[in-house]
């Protein structure tokens, strides 16, 4: 299966992603798109030798239809089977997603259906939650709402703070997105739980 990445950053799972793809593995990486041009991770990708484009989705003001056009012609130019978000921080429209429905994956860092949205280690900790974590699903119109395809849990401890929450939590992101894509490269879609 050939997978495109979407990435707004420093794109640690992209690259987990594409890390994992290396050898045997039902996917290929065949293209990494971001919103930021001067996204690292575009630069990482491309010193993997996968292909990348970015649209900047400052130049298109409050016309997203008009970024998405062009953030979709890289994209389909690359003939994906899968599409990635991956730290993609950019609300896609219902038109986007109906294009890929059923072939695309978002990471999400909390337990879905808590906290959708941002923040979401914050508002553990705020919750006084014992546990967090991370999930990827499909996606499908309604933001971080798809089908769930493998979560991965972690404890809270005493005294986290979110920049500690954050970085337990995106550890199992890397564990957790490789091996659901696995899964969903090969046509298995039962849910993973680490
Ligand atoms: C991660 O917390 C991920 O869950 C969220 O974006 C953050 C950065 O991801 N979607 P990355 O390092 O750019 O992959």
């Amino acid at each position: 299966k050939r997978v495109a990445v979407l990435i707004s950053g420093g794109g640690s799972n992209m690259l987990a992603l594409l890390r994992d793809m290396v050898g045997d593995h039902s996917g290929r990486a065949v293209f990494v798109g971001s919103n930021d041009p001067s996204a690292p991770g575009l630069v990482r990708a491309a010193q993997m030798g996968v292909a990348v484009a970015a649209v900047d989705h400052r130049a298109y003001g409050r016309d997203r239809a008009a970024f998405e056009t062009a953030l979709l012609e890289p994209i389909l130019a690359s003939e994906p089977d899968i599409l990635c978000l991956a730290g993609f921080m950019r609300v896609l429209t219902p038109e986007f997603v109906r294009r890929f429905e059923g072939r695309m994956l978002n990471i999400h860092p909390s337990l879905l259906p808590k906290y959708p949205g941002l923040h979401t280690h914050a508002r553990a900790l705020a919750a006084g939650d014992a546990e967090a974590g991370c999930t990827v699903h499909e996606v499908t119109a309604e933001l971080d709402a798809g089908p769930i395809l493998g979560q991965a849990r972690v404890p809270i401890l005493a005294g986290d703070t979110e920049a500690d929450l954050s970085a337990r939590v995106l550890v199992q992101e890397h564990r957790l997105y490789p091996a659901v894509l696995r899964r969903f490269a090969s046509g298995d879609r039962t849910r993973l739980d680490l």
